[in-house]
Protein backbone atom coordinates (compact mmCIF):
# COMPACT_ATOMS: atom_id res chain seq x y z
CA UNK A 1 0.00 0.00 0.00
CA UNK A 2 1.24 3.54 -1.01
CA UNK A 3 1.28 6.35 2.33
CA UNK A 4 0.60 9.51 1.38
CA UNK A 5 1.20 12.74 4.07
CA UNK A 6 -1.43 15.76 2.47
CA UNK A 7 -0.43 18.90 4.92
CA UNK A 8 -3.57 20.88 5.91
CA UNK A 9 -5.99 17.77 4.98
CA UNK A 10 -8.43 18.85 7.40
CA UNK A 11 -10.67 21.38 5.35
CA UNK A 12 -11.23 21.85 1.66
CA UNK A 13 -8.65 20.75 -1.10
CA UNK A 14 -6.19 19.11 1.13
CA UNK A 15 -9.16 17.37 2.65
CA UNK A 16 -10.51 16.09 -0.70
CA UNK A 17 -7.38 14.79 -1.98
CA UNK A 18 -6.76 12.60 1.10
CA UNK A 19 -10.04 11.09 0.44
CA UNK A 20 -9.71 10.79 -3.63
CA UNK A 21 -6.24 9.32 -2.32
CA UNK A 22 -7.81 6.93 0.10
CA UNK A 23 -10.50 6.02 -2.44
CA UNK A 24 -7.40 4.80 -4.80
CA UNK A 25 -5.81 2.23 -1.83
CA UNK A 26 -3.25 4.62 -0.46
CA UNK A 27 -3.02 5.10 3.15
CA UNK A 28 -2.75 8.83 4.53
CA UNK A 29 -1.35 10.44 6.57
CA UNK A 30 -3.50 14.32 6.98
CA UNK A 31 -2.16 17.41 8.94
CA UNK A 32 -4.00 19.63 10.45
CA UNK A 33 -3.36 23.36 12.18
CA UNK A 34 -6.86 24.71 14.12
CA UNK A 35 -9.41 22.35 13.15
CA UNK A 36 -8.41 18.77 14.96
CA UNK A 37 -12.13 18.29 14.47
CA UNK A 38 -12.23 18.45 11.36
CA UNK A 39 -9.39 15.81 10.36
CA UNK A 40 -11.12 13.42 12.47
CA UNK A 41 -14.04 13.60 10.63
CA UNK A 42 -11.48 13.20 7.27
CA UNK A 43 -10.01 10.45 9.15
CA UNK A 44 -13.37 8.56 9.58
CA UNK A 45 -15.14 9.23 6.01
CA UNK A 46 -11.69 7.40 5.03
CA UNK A 47 -12.33 4.52 7.63
CA UNK A 48 -16.22 4.14 6.91
CA UNK A 49 -14.65 3.34 3.08
CA UNK A 50 -12.44 0.64 4.30
CA UNK A 51 -9.44 2.68 4.37
CA UNK A 52 -6.97 3.50 6.67
CA UNK A 53 -5.92 7.57 8.09
CA UNK A 54 -4.50 9.27 10.66
CA UNK A 55 -4.42 12.69 11.60
CA UNK A 56 -1.65 14.58 12.98
CA UNK A 57 -1.22 18.30 14.03
CA UNK A 58 1.13 20.19 12.00
CA UNK A 59 1.65 24.38 11.67
CA UNK A 60 3.55 24.75 8.35
CA UNK A 61 4.45 28.44 9.24
CA UNK A 62 6.55 27.14 11.90
CA UNK A 63 9.75 25.18 11.00
CA UNK A 64 10.90 24.40 14.82
CA UNK A 65 7.95 21.99 14.73
CA UNK A 66 8.88 19.81 12.39
CA UNK A 67 11.33 17.70 13.75
CA UNK A 68 8.71 16.73 16.47
CA UNK A 69 6.56 16.47 13.59
CA UNK A 70 8.83 14.06 11.33
CA UNK A 71 9.29 11.69 14.74
CA UNK A 72 5.53 11.32 15.24
CA UNK A 73 5.04 10.84 11.10
CA UNK A 74 7.70 7.78 12.05
CA UNK A 75 5.56 6.83 14.54
CA UNK A 76 2.74 6.34 13.06
CA UNK A 77 4.32 4.49 9.72
CA UNK A 78 5.66 2.18 12.20
CA UNK A 79 2.25 1.66 14.04
CA UNK A 80 -0.10 1.59 11.53
CA UNK A 81 1.34 0.24 8.34
CA UNK A 82 4.45 -1.44 9.82
CA UNK A 83 6.53 0.83 7.39
CA UNK A 84 9.66 3.12 8.04
CA UNK A 85 9.00 5.09 4.89
CA UNK A 86 5.79 6.63 3.18
CA UNK A 87 5.50 7.61 -0.65
CA UNK A 88 4.02 10.78 -1.53
CA UNK A 89 3.90 14.37 0.24
CA UNK A 90 0.99 16.78 -1.46
CA UNK A 91 2.53 20.19 0.34
CA UNK A 92 -1.34 21.87 0.45
CA UNK A 93 -1.91 23.50 3.60
CA UNK A 94 -2.10 27.38 3.24
CA UNK A 95 -4.59 30.68 3.68
CA UNK A 96 -5.75 33.27 1.52
CA UNK A 97 -5.22 37.08 2.19
CA UNK A 98 -6.39 40.20 0.52
CA UNK A 99 -4.57 43.52 0.81
CA UNK A 100 -3.27 45.41 -2.00
CA UNK A 101 0.53 45.96 -1.99
CA UNK A 102 0.27 49.87 -0.73
CA UNK A 103 -0.75 48.34 2.59
CA UNK A 104 0.89 44.98 3.11
CA UNK A 105 2.72 44.71 6.69
CA UNK A 106 5.42 43.20 6.83
CA UNK A 107 4.31 40.61 9.18
CA UNK A 108 1.54 39.61 6.66
CA UNK A 109 4.48 39.02 4.36
CA UNK A 110 6.75 37.24 6.59
CA UNK A 111 3.24 34.76 7.00
CA UNK A 112 2.18 34.29 3.75
CA UNK A 113 6.11 33.44 3.00
CA UNK A 114 6.40 30.94 5.69
CA UNK A 115 3.51 29.13 5.55
CA UNK A 116 3.66 28.89 1.67
CA UNK A 117 7.50 29.13 0.18
CA UNK A 118 9.74 28.57 3.04
CA UNK A 119 7.44 26.01 5.20
CA UNK A 120 7.25 23.46 1.94
CA UNK A 121 10.75 24.14 1.41
CA UNK A 122 11.96 22.58 4.61
CA UNK A 123 9.03 20.60 5.34
CA UNK A 124 10.00 18.71 2.01
CA UNK A 125 14.15 18.93 3.48
CA UNK A 126 13.30 17.06 6.91
CA UNK A 127 10.97 14.39 5.55
CA UNK A 128 13.10 13.28 2.61
CA UNK A 129 14.67 10.57 4.66
CA UNK A 130 11.95 9.24 5.17
CA UNK A 131 10.65 9.60 1.61
CA UNK A 132 10.78 6.10 -0.33
CA UNK A 133 12.49 6.05 -3.74
CA UNK A 134 9.98 6.31 -6.40
CA UNK A 135 7.64 8.62 -4.24
CA UNK A 136 5.99 12.32 -5.63
CA UNK A 137 6.25 15.70 -4.21
CA UNK A 138 2.70 17.28 -5.41
CA UNK A 139 2.94 21.39 -4.36
CA UNK A 140 -0.45 23.34 -4.72
CA UNK A 141 0.51 26.84 -6.24
CA UNK A 142 -2.50 28.66 -8.09
CA UNK A 143 -3.54 30.11 -11.05
CA UNK A 144 -2.68 33.47 -9.51
CA UNK A 145 0.76 33.02 -10.61
CA UNK A 146 -0.37 33.69 -13.99
CA UNK A 147 -3.00 35.59 -13.79
CA UNK A 148 -1.85 38.99 -11.87
CA UNK A 149 -5.33 39.40 -9.54
CA UNK A 150 -5.18 42.82 -7.57
CA UNK A 151 -4.96 42.09 -3.71
CA UNK A 152 -2.96 38.72 -3.32
CA UNK A 153 0.29 39.73 -4.79
CA UNK A 154 2.81 38.22 -1.42
CA UNK A 155 0.44 34.90 -2.08
CA UNK A 156 0.64 34.63 -5.28
CA UNK A 157 4.70 35.45 -5.05
CA UNK A 158 5.47 32.31 -3.10
CA UNK A 159 3.29 30.23 -4.91
CA UNK A 160 5.39 31.17 -8.04
CA UNK A 161 8.63 30.43 -5.95
CA UNK A 162 7.05 27.26 -4.97
CA UNK A 163 6.43 26.39 -8.59
CA UNK A 164 10.10 26.90 -9.12
CA UNK A 165 11.31 25.24 -6.41
CA UNK A 166 9.18 22.15 -7.81
CA UNK A 167 11.03 22.04 -10.71
CA UNK A 168 14.49 22.39 -8.20
CA UNK A 169 13.23 19.13 -6.52
CA UNK A 170 12.64 17.22 -9.65
CA UNK A 171 16.09 18.13 -10.35
CA UNK A 172 17.51 16.93 -7.32
CA UNK A 173 15.60 13.76 -6.22
CA UNK A 174 15.21 12.57 -9.40
CA UNK A 175 18.23 10.28 -8.62
CA UNK A 176 15.80 8.67 -6.36
CA UNK A 177 13.36 8.23 -8.77
CA UNK A 178 11.50 11.14 -7.04
CA UNK A 179 9.10 13.34 -9.20
CA UNK A 180 8.08 16.59 -7.96
CA UNK A 181 4.93 18.30 -9.64
CA UNK A 182 2.68 21.03 -8.82
CA UNK A 183 -0.95 21.77 -9.55
CA UNK A 184 -2.14 25.35 -9.84
CA UNK A 185 -5.90 25.39 -9.07
CA UNK A 186 -8.06 28.55 -10.29
CA UNK A 187 -11.05 29.25 -8.36
CA UNK A 188 -12.53 26.35 -6.31
CA UNK A 189 -15.71 26.53 -3.68
CA UNK A 190 -13.55 25.89 -0.30
CA UNK A 191 -13.33 28.16 3.04
CA UNK A 192 -9.86 30.06 1.57
CA UNK A 193 -9.63 33.77 2.53
CA UNK A 194 -13.22 33.28 4.08
CA UNK A 195 -14.95 31.97 1.12
CA UNK A 196 -16.32 32.94 -2.27
CA UNK A 197 -19.07 35.57 -1.73
CA UNK A 198 -22.07 35.46 -4.97
CA UNK A 199 -20.77 38.29 -6.59
CA UNK A 200 -17.02 37.40 -6.79
CA UNK A 201 -17.93 34.01 -7.40
CA UNK A 202 -20.13 35.25 -10.80
CA UNK A 203 -17.16 37.73 -11.83
CA UNK A 204 -14.80 34.14 -11.70
CA UNK A 205 -17.15 32.06 -13.27
CA UNK A 206 -17.58 35.10 -16.16
CA UNK A 207 -13.59 34.55 -16.32
CA UNK A 208 -13.48 31.17 -16.71
CA UNK A 209 -14.15 29.35 -20.19
CA UNK A 210 -16.50 26.38 -18.64
CA UNK A 211 -18.50 29.31 -17.11
CA UNK A 212 -18.45 27.92 -12.89
CA UNK A 213 -15.63 27.58 -10.47
CA UNK A 214 -14.70 24.58 -9.64
CA UNK A 215 -15.39 22.32 -6.66
CA UNK A 216 -13.03 20.89 -4.08
CA UNK A 217 -12.72 17.01 -5.64
CA UNK A 218 -12.17 18.57 -8.94
CA UNK A 219 -8.76 19.23 -7.68
CA UNK A 220 -8.62 15.80 -5.47
CA UNK A 221 -9.13 13.64 -8.11
CA UNK A 222 -6.53 15.51 -9.96
CA UNK A 223 -3.82 14.91 -7.01
CA UNK A 224 -4.75 10.99 -6.50
CA UNK A 225 -4.99 10.56 -10.58
CA UNK A 226 -0.88 12.48 -10.89
CA UNK A 227 0.16 9.85 -7.66
CA UNK A 228 -1.05 7.09 -9.95
CA UNK A 229 1.47 4.69 -12.22
CA UNK A 230 -0.59 6.32 -15.54
CA UNK A 231 1.12 9.46 -14.67
CA UNK A 232 4.70 7.88 -13.56
CA UNK A 233 6.65 10.15 -16.65
CA UNK A 234 4.76 13.66 -15.65
CA UNK A 235 7.30 15.34 -13.81
CA UNK A 236 8.72 18.89 -12.91
CA UNK A 237 5.41 20.30 -14.59
CA UNK A 238 3.35 22.47 -13.04
CA UNK A 239 -0.48 21.78 -14.14
CA UNK A 240 -3.41 24.14 -13.99
CA UNK A 241 -6.77 23.23 -13.24
CA UNK A 242 -9.13 25.90 -13.80
CA UNK A 243 -11.69 25.19 -15.68
CA UNK A 244 -10.18 27.30 -18.71
CA UNK A 245 -9.64 30.42 -16.13
CA UNK A 246 -8.62 33.72 -18.19
CA UNK A 247 -7.71 31.54 -21.34
N1 LIG B 1 -9.61 27.34 -3.05
C1 LIG B 1 -9.01 27.92 -4.06
O1 LIG B 1 -9.65 28.60 -4.86
C2 LIG B 1 -7.52 27.78 -4.26
C3 LIG B 1 -6.99 28.21 -5.47
C4 LIG B 1 -5.63 28.09 -5.68
C5 LIG B 1 -4.82 27.54 -4.71
N2 LIG B 1 -5.37 27.12 -3.54
C6 LIG B 1 -4.45 26.57 -2.54
O2 LIG B 1 -4.92 25.29 -2.13
C7 LIG B 1 -4.48 25.02 -0.80
C8 LIG B 1 -5.67 24.60 0.04
O3 LIG B 1 -6.58 25.67 0.12
P1 LIG B 1 -8.13 25.47 0.40
O4 LIG B 1 -8.86 26.23 -0.63
O5 LIG B 1 -8.44 24.05 0.60
O6 LIG B 1 -8.25 26.30 1.77
P2 LIG B 1 -9.10 26.00 3.09
O7 LIG B 1 -10.40 25.37 2.77
O8 LIG B 1 -9.09 27.29 3.84
O9 LIG B 1 -8.20 24.91 3.88
C9 LIG B 1 -6.90 25.26 4.27
C10 LIG B 1 -6.21 24.08 4.91
O10 LIG B 1 -4.86 24.45 5.20
C11 LIG B 1 -4.61 24.30 6.59
N3 LIG B 1 -3.71 25.35 7.07
C12 LIG B 1 -3.87 26.70 6.98
N4 LIG B 1 -2.82 27.32 7.53
C13 LIG B 1 -1.98 26.36 7.99
C14 LIG B 1 -0.73 26.36 8.65
N5 LIG B 1 -0.12 27.49 9.01
N6 LIG B 1 -0.16 25.17 8.94
C15 LIG B 1 -0.76 24.02 8.62
N7 LIG B 1 -1.96 23.95 8.00
C16 LIG B 1 -2.55 25.11 7.69
C17 LIG B 1 -5.97 24.34 7.27
O11 LIG B 1 -5.89 23.62 8.49
P3 LIG B 1 -6.88 23.91 9.77
O12 LIG B 1 -8.25 24.08 9.21
O13 LIG B 1 -6.74 22.66 10.60
O14 LIG B 1 -6.35 25.12 10.47
C18 LIG B 1 -6.84 23.64 6.22
O15 LIG B 1 -6.72 22.25 6.33
C19 LIG B 1 -3.79 26.29 -0.31
O16 LIG B 1 -2.39 26.17 -0.44
C20 LIG B 1 -4.33 27.35 -1.25
O17 LIG B 1 -3.44 28.43 -1.37
C21 LIG B 1 -6.69 27.21 -3.30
Amino acid sequence: MKIVIVTGGSRGLGASAAIECARNGMGVVVTYNNNPDKAEEVVKTIAQSGGKAVALKLDVGNTSSFPAFRHAVATELETLWGRRDFDYLVNNAGYGLFNPIATVTEEQFDGLSNVHLKGPFFLTQILLPLMADGGQIINITSATTRVATAGVAPYASFKGGLEVLTRYMAKEFGGRGIRANSIAPGAIRTELGGGLNDEFEALLAGQTALGRVGEPEEIGGVVASLLSNENRWVNAQNIEVAGGYII
